[in-house]
Formats: structure tokens, C-alpha cells, sequence
């Protein structure tokens, strides 16, 4: 059995979470294979609503296993809240979850290193969640992290100071003041107290070699679906680097980051918003700093479900989508959030972009102000989608704009989701 990917093409919060909760039913096994909890991906169902930072999105169904795999980093304070919070709505996520020995550890001194870097870059930051993303991979190549396994280590207390004090060296050469810094509301010394006291419930969950059971699960001819977390512009390499975030976020990410071989991969589920949203700093060629993008952010909601922030909005970029498409090998593509553009009467899509004064449809290597995208308008529907189940009854000027983005990309469009809700999604 090969294992399905599903995967952002944009720039993180296509809407992940509630797809991989949707598709759920066809598999046995949900994987994370790469990030932190600078990930947050809602989940609404039943007037629920969840969201998940570290937890894969499969976790709903009690019948199905969900394992954290290597590739991934984990805070035991944050992960340990995820699963309290999950507790208290009747989610015993202890039961069906899994996590791979190998994972790094993001200690409380990796966030406080989060937040003396960024304070360092100034105007050139980028726009971290703040979550010890970046200082965690950086310890982790560098040969110095500490992985979930070690926690049952004799000299894991000496390990720990070690690199705290490492970390804590970093920050005073910055001349970072950390005495009033807050992390999730606690001074440094509470949050590493509570972070502690987190490990102790953490050693309590099922830690495991998760790259035999999923191996092992394929050799059986389970269904697994690995789920990404950020966007594929927002991959440590093929991203507007250095806007980016520190892991693999594309298909080749999926090997790396659970111990799968390539040829093990099979479908590879692109998903994309009818438009385009950023959060944090970096290029955004098609981004609208107008009474459009304003309309976009009101209709989408697109405040980050992670740091509240408001999420920056612009018109579908096909040079990037089509990007992402390339490099992730993307079979199948699902577009989100249809419903939001049912207020515009017109719509644009970047065809192009014009670098330098030439017309291309290539990603340049910087995508900044010297990007200029090339628009085509198209007609907009501009009328609810609500209530609508069958791909047919859709607004014709939707189903154009469908045709159009897939005759572009060459990909075909399978799910098309007009809501936030679990039921509002519509299987072509
Ligand atoms: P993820 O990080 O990719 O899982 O996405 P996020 O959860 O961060 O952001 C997606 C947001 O859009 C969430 O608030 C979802 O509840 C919401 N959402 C998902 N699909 C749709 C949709 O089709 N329409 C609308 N209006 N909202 C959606
Ligand atoms: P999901 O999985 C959107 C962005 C941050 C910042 C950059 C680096 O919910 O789609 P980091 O904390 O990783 O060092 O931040 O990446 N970012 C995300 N943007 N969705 C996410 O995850 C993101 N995770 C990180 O805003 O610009
Ligand atoms: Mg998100």
C-alpha cells in the first residue's frame, strides 16, 4: 500500500485541518510528518470548533491511530494543553495517539531564542509565531537538540542545562532583556516549570519507533495519510526564503520527516484557497492592500488561528500555484473557501508576473516588489453558496472559474469546500 499526502500549496491556513478531518473515514492512519505548533489547523463540526497545533487532524475518530512522526518538533507544555483542551470536550486523545521517540524537543529557552532573533532582525523580521520553531531545527542540524526519547534519559536534566545555558549565552550577546517577556502568559522561569511538569504527563502517551508502525501498517495494506502543516511557500528551501518557516513543508518532507521511502508515496492532495493569504512578512506578489483584500479578510475571517494575527489577502496566484503543483508532484487539488468569493462581482487571477519588465510565469528566486503579477479578470458568481451539496448546482461563473484554474495547472479539482463546517464540502 502507498500513503496519501494532502498538503498546502500556498502559504500556510488553506484549510488543512478540516479537510484531513474530512477524508479521515478512508484511512486508518493520520501522520504530521513536519512542523511545530506554529501550526493551527481548525477543525468545526457538529457547532464545534477545534484547532490543533501539534495533534493530526484524525484525531476525532477514536477507530483511527494518529502519530506525531519524527520530522516533527514538540512543546510538551503546548501538546500537553492540546490534549487537555480536547479532554474537556470528551476527546480522550491519549487513546489513539502516537508519537515518534525520535521528534526534537522545543525547550522553553528555544522560544525565548524565538524571540531575541526576531527582536535582533528589526524591520527585517519575519514574522515568527514564536513558537521556537526556527532555534529548534537549528539545534536539531546542528546536532545539538534533545529528542522525546531522551526524556527517559539518566542525564537528561544535564542535557537540558546544557543547552539552556547554551541558549541563555545567545540571548545576553544579544542583550536581550527576557526579565518582563512572557511566554503563553508566564515569565520564562513559570513556563519552564510548567513545561516540566508537562513532561511527566507527555512520558504517559504512547512513544514509539513510528517509523516501523507505519511501515509496518503499509506492508498490511492500511491506508495512511500523512498531513502537512504550513505551506509549500513557506518550505525552508522552495520558499521566499528567508520568509519561511525552518522544515521541508512539500512532499519530499513526507520521507524525511515519518521514514517512508519515495517509492512508498502514492496520491499527493494539493489544496489551495479560491484566493491567497499570508501571514507574517515576506513577498506576497498578488497581496491587496485596498478595500479588496479588506473584503477578503472579513469574509474569510483570515486571522490566524495560532497568533490571532491578521492574515494579509490577495487574488489567486497561478505562477505559485502552479509552483507548488511542480514541486510537490500534486495529483489532485481541493479548493477551500469558495464562499468567500460570492461578495466580489469581479474577480482576478495572476496569470504572470512581469520581473524586471519581462513576462513570466516562473517563481523567481526573490519574489519582491520587482514581481509585478499579471492579472486576468474574470466574472464573480456573487451569490451565497449556502446550502448548496451538489457540484452541479454551483453558480455557473464558479464552475468556469474552476475549469479555468485547472485548464491552467493541469490539475484536476476533486473537493471544493464553501465552508468551515465538516458538511460543507462538496465532492466533485
Ligand atoms: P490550516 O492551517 O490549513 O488547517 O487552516 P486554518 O485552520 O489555519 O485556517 C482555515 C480557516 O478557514 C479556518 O478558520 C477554517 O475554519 C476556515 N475554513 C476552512 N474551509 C473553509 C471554507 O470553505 N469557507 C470558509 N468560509 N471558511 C473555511
Ligand atoms: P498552518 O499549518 C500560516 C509563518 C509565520 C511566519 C513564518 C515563520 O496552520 O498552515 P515560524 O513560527 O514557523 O518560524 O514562522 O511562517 N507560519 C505560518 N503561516 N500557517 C502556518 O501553519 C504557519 N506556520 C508558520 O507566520 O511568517
Ligand atoms: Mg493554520
Amino acid at each position: 500500500m502507498k500513503l496519501d499526502v494532502l498538503l498546502g500549496l500556498q502559504w500556510g491556513d488553506e484549510g488543512k485541518g478540516k479537510i484531513v478531518d474530512f477524508l479521515t473515514p478512508k484511512y486508518d492512519i493520520v501522520a504530521r510528518f513536519q512542523g511545530g505548533p506554529n501550526a493551527g489547523h481548525t477543525i468545526e463540526f457538529d457547532h464545534n470548533k477545534f484547532i490543533l497545533h501539534t495533534i493530526p487532524s484524525g484525531i476525532f475518530d477514536p477507530a483511527k491511530e494518529n502519530i506525531i512522526g519524527n520530522g516533527v518538533i514538540i512543546d510538551p507544555y503546548i501538546i500537553n494543553k492540546e490534549i487537555q483542551t480536547l479532554k474537556e470536550k470528551g476527546i480522550d486523545a491519549g487513546k489513539n495517539l502516537r508519537i515518534s521517540k525520535r521528534a526534537h524537543l522545543i525547550l522553553p529557552s528555544h522560544r525565548l531564542l524565538d524571540a531575541t532573533y526576531e527582536n535582533a532582525k528589526g524591520k527585517l523580521k519575519i514574522g515568527s509565531t514564536l513558537k521556537g520553531i526556527g532555534p529548534t531545527y537549528s539545534d536539531k542540524t546542528a546536532r545539538d537538540g534533545l529528542r522525546i526519547g531522551d526524556l527517559f534519559a539518566e542525564d537528561f536534566n544535564e542535557k537540558y542545562s546544557k543547552l539552556k545555558d547554551k541558549h541563555l549565552q545567545i540571548v545576553k550577546f544579544y542583550n536581550f532583556d527576557f526579565s518582563g517577556y512572557e511566554i503563553d502568559g508566564l515569565l520564562f522561569e513559570d513556563y519552564e516549570r510548567a513545561w516540566m511538569d508537562a513532561i511527566e504527563s507527555l512520558k504517559k502517551i504512547k512513544l514509539s519507533d513510528t517509523e516501523y508502525f507505519i511501515n509496518e501498517a503499509l506492508d498490511e495494506e492500511k491506508p495512511v495519510l500523512a498531513e502537512g502543516a504550513q505551506g509549500t511557500m513557506l518550505d525552508i528551501d522552495f520558499g521566499s526564503y528567508p520568509f519561511v518557516t525552518s522544515s521541508n513543508t512539500i512532499t519530499s518532507g513526507v520521507c524525511s520527516g515519518l521514514g517512508v521511502a519515495p517509492k512508498r508515496v502514492g496520491k499527493v492532495i494539493g489544496i489551495f484557497k479560491a484566493y491567497c493569504t499570508r501571514v507574517g512578512s515576506g513577498p506576497f506578489p498578488t497581496e491587496l492592500e485596498n478595500e479588496d483584500g479588506q473584503q477578503l479578510r472579513d469574509g474569510g475571517k483570515e486571522y490566524g488561528s495560532t497568533t490571532g494575527r491578521p492574515r494579509r489577502c490577495g487574488w489567486l496566484d497561478l505562477p505559485a500555484l502552479k509552483y507548488a503543483i511542480m514541486i510537490n508532484g500534486v495529483d489532485e487539488l481541493i479548493m477551500m473557501k469558495a464562499d468567500v468569493l460570492s461578495t466580489f462581482k469581479s474577480l482576478k487571477v495572476a496569470t504572470h508576473y512581469l520581473v524586471e519588465g519581462k513576462q513570466t510565469e516562473k517563481v523567481p528566486m526573490y519574489a519582491r516588489e520587482n514581481c509585478t503579477p499579471v492579472y486576468k479578470s474574470m466574472k464573480g458568481w456573487n451569490s451565497p453558496l449556502d446550502g448548496i451539496s451538489d457540484f452541479e448546482r454551483l453558480p455557473s461563473a464558479l464552475k468556469q472559474y474552476m475549469r479555468f484554474i485547472e485548464s491552467e495547472v493541469g490539475v484536476p479539482i476533486k473537493i471544493v469546500s464553501t465552508g468551515p463546517d465538516r458538511t460543507q464540502t462538496i465532492i466533485r
